[in-house]
């Protein structure tokens, strides 16, 4: 439990004005992006450097009281928020926001954890550098909550995900030392991995304080087409043709389903795929060049001529401006913020073997209308690395609030297929506590217990983020 004792000292660590007590202070670190839950905690505190991070921690290992690390609470799985019991304080990393250097030399960058990923996109691009990592969150998700979810997003089929991304790391430990792993090493085989062990942790094993991050050279051209597709199938044999033509040019592969689009035209009139007719899918391709802009749209020209001969798409646009770029794009980010306007909904973030998504999406399309009949499906996602958020609207005849009861049967059918091909129930959002009690059933006991003897070694007092994950 807080006491007054423990209050006074954060206070002392600091300053009383990053102490927030008050209900009406807390309110919006207490609630996840979505609307879903509201937790409760004894205090927000918002510490400026390492030192105070490491003096905070210290300080909870001493009274154990837990603590729930915050970036851009922008994550899906409820792992950012504490829970109804109000005995923890919520760690907001977000006055951490730095960029420490850059090294033009060694291709990186170190930043502090509360950097917003934007902010260091754009101090990337002003040395004329490119950070790739690229979300629809990306204006207020934080470099710490990137990587303690291990963030995807939509350039990870060619540059990876967060821990590819991810050189080295500054994390407070759960007893208050500072581990400082700041290596821009490419090559170190000096025992342990254990970078990668607090990256995708979620929080449970210590606070991520600062990062030392890839950067690439900035590609001269890019270039967006948006492909209408009848079928997951075709859009599959379309992936195969443009990593034929393009290989690592391709930077973006994103299927969106018919009823992913027409939610976003519903809740966002202006933004259209400029297409006479409506398709059962749509395929958004981003070619990036090192040559110019007019090799990029050559070879893009060529990916689609060659798919509608083929028959692979019925339609295509391939953009002719960087606004009409940015618009199809913009299409593409807005379906999550469109289907939080509609209302309540099943979410999911599944990967399966890029081989079985149009087999994965066919047999649990099937089994879902079956059990719930006219049930409407959002799918859309990272095709080009297997994963797809595989979302479940209710019937049209059915209110959210009585679909929303279904949810564990919803998600039994969706993550048995998705284990059955070989699959993931979590790809990029993580577990939280959202998927802690789910992950469960799929993982075998060796694996959960190793999981645990690692909890325990770095955390024995299971004070960081506690519920979350395991
Ligand atoms: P938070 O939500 O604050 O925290 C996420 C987790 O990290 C929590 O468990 C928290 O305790 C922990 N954490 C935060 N900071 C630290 C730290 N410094 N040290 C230790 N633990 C910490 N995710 C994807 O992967 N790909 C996508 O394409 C994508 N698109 C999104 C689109 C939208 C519109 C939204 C709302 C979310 C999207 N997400 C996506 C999910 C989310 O944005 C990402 O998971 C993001 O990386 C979370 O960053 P954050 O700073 O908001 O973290
Ligand atoms: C995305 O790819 O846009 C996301 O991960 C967000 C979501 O799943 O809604
Ligand atoms: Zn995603």
């Amino acid at each position: 439990m807080t006491s007054p004792e423990f209050l006074h000292a954060c206070c002392e660590v600091l300053g009383p004005m990053h102490v927030l007590t008050a209900p009406e202070d807390m309110a919006p670190y207490l609630t996840d992006w979505r609307g879903r839950f509201t937790g409760n905690a004894a205090a927000v505190l918002r510490p400026a450097d390492t030192l105070q991070v490491a003096a905070i921690v210290a300080l909870c290992a001493e009274a154990k009281v837990p603590l729930v690390p915050q970036g851009g609470n922008t994550g899906l799985v409820l792992g950012s928020v504490p829970d109804g019991a109000g005995n923890a304080v919520v760690l907001s990393l977000k006055r951490m926001n730095r960029i420490r250097a850059i090294d033009l030399v060694n291709n990186t960058i170190t930043v502090e954890a509360g950097s917003i990923l934007e902010e260091v996109q754009n101090a990337a691009s002003k040395a004329d550098r490119l950070f790739p990592l690229s979300l629809a969150a990306e204006g207020s998700c934080t470099i710490g909550g990137n990587l303690a979810t291990n963030a995807g997003g939509t350039a990870v089929l060619r540059y990876g995900s967060m821990r590819d991304l991810c050189l080295g790391l500054e994390v407070v430990t759960a007893d208050g030392k500072v581990w400082d792993g700041l290596r821009g090493l490419r090559k170190d085989n000096t025992g342990y991995d254990l970078r990668n062990l607090f990256i995708g942790a979620e929080g449970t094993l210590g606070i991520i304080t600062a990062a030392v991050l890839k950067l690439f050279p900035q590609p001269r051209a890019q270039v967006t087409a948006l492909v209408g597709l009848n079928t997951p199938e075709d859009a599959q044999r379309l992936l195969a043709m443009a990593q034929a033509t393009c290989a690592s040019g391709l930077t973006g592969f994103e299927l969106m389903s018919a009823f992913s689009v027409a939610l976003v035209a519903r809740h966002f009139p202006q933004m259209r795929t400029g297409f006479q007719d409506a398709h059962a899918q749509y395929v958004l391709l981003e070619i990036s060049d090192s040559e110019s802009e007019a090799h990029a749209t050559a070879m893009l020209e060529a990916v689609v001529e060659e798919a509608m001969e083929g028959a692979v798409v019925c339609d295509a646009v391939v953009a002719s401006s960087i606004a009409q770029s940015r618009a199809l794009w913009s299409l593409r980010e807005h379906i999550t913020l469109a289907q939080a306007a509609e209302g309540k909904h099943v979410k999911h973030d599944v990967s399966v073997p890029i081989s079985s998504i149009a087999e994965f999406i066919g047999q649990t399309d099937t089994l879902l209308q079956r059990a719930f009949p006219g049930c409407r499906m959002v799918t859309f996602g990272h095709l080009g690395d297997g994963n797809l958020h595989y979302n479940v609207s209710a019937p049209e005849t059915m209110a959210d609030e009585t679909f929303i009861l279904h949810q564990e049967a919803i998600n039994r059918i969706v993550h048995d297929s998705a284990v059955r091909f070989g699959g993931s129930i979590s790809a990029e959002h993580g577990l939280g506590m959202l998927k802690r009690d789910e992950i469960r059933r799929y993982k075998s006991d060796v694996e959960l217990g190793l999981m645990m003897a690692i909890k325990k070694a770095l955390d024995p007092h299971q004070l960081m983020n506690p519920g979350k994950v395991l």
